[in-house]
């Protein structure tokens, strides 16, 4: 398995799309897949932020993405932040998510950033097990999130 930059990979971007607004649609009100396709296409970028991620299984197929944005709540001043990080249920419990949050936090440290920030309210635990902090928990959008940290 090995993470590359999707704009390595653009013919991904339709399945990182789907599997985004599948997960976290219900999350930006207003959002289509369309939308979410034009914003995946602002993240093709390699060493400036946003950054799409896809891992990569044996035969190049598409087994897990996770981003590096700018902003993630709305009206919150904190940046940058781990985003959208996904593995389909077939390929999970194997390290894939762990292995992209790592190229996440090397890809925000290579540019420049000494801290990271991301919200779960699905994964806290494996977020704390690669080091990173719980900081507040608060409703977001009629979901109860933890807000974490990670000095890189
Ligand atoms: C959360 C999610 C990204 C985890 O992906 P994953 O690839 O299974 O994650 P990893 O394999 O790196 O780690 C998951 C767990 O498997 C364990 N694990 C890793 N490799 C393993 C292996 N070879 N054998 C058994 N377990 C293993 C890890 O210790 C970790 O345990 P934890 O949950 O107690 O921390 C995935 O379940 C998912 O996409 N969920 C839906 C979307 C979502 O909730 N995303 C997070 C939003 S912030």
């Amino acid at each position: 398995m090995r993470v590359v930059p999707l704009v390595e990979r653009p013919d991904l971007a339709e399945q990182v799309s789907v599997w985004g607004f599948g997960e976290w649609g219900h999350l930006n009100p207003g959002q289509t897949l369309d939308r979410r396709r034009a914003k995946i296409q602002g993240k093709m970028n390699v060493d400036r932020v946003p950054i799409a991620f896809v891992a990569l299984g044996d035969d190049d197929g598409i087994v897990g993405t996770a981003s590096l944005i700018f902003d993630d709540l709305d009206g919150d001043p904190r940046n940058p932040w781990l985003a959208s990080v996904y593995v389909p249920v077939e390929h999970r419990k194997k390290g894939i998510a762990s292995a992209l949050v790592r190229t996440v936090e090397d890809a925000a440290r290579r540019i420049g950033y000494d801290r990271l920030y991301l919200f779960t309210s699905t994964a806290p635990s494996l977020y704390e097990g690669l080091g990173w902090k719980a900081l507040e928990q608060r409703d977001y959008r009629g979901e109860i999130i933890q807000v974490m940290e990670k000095s890189l």
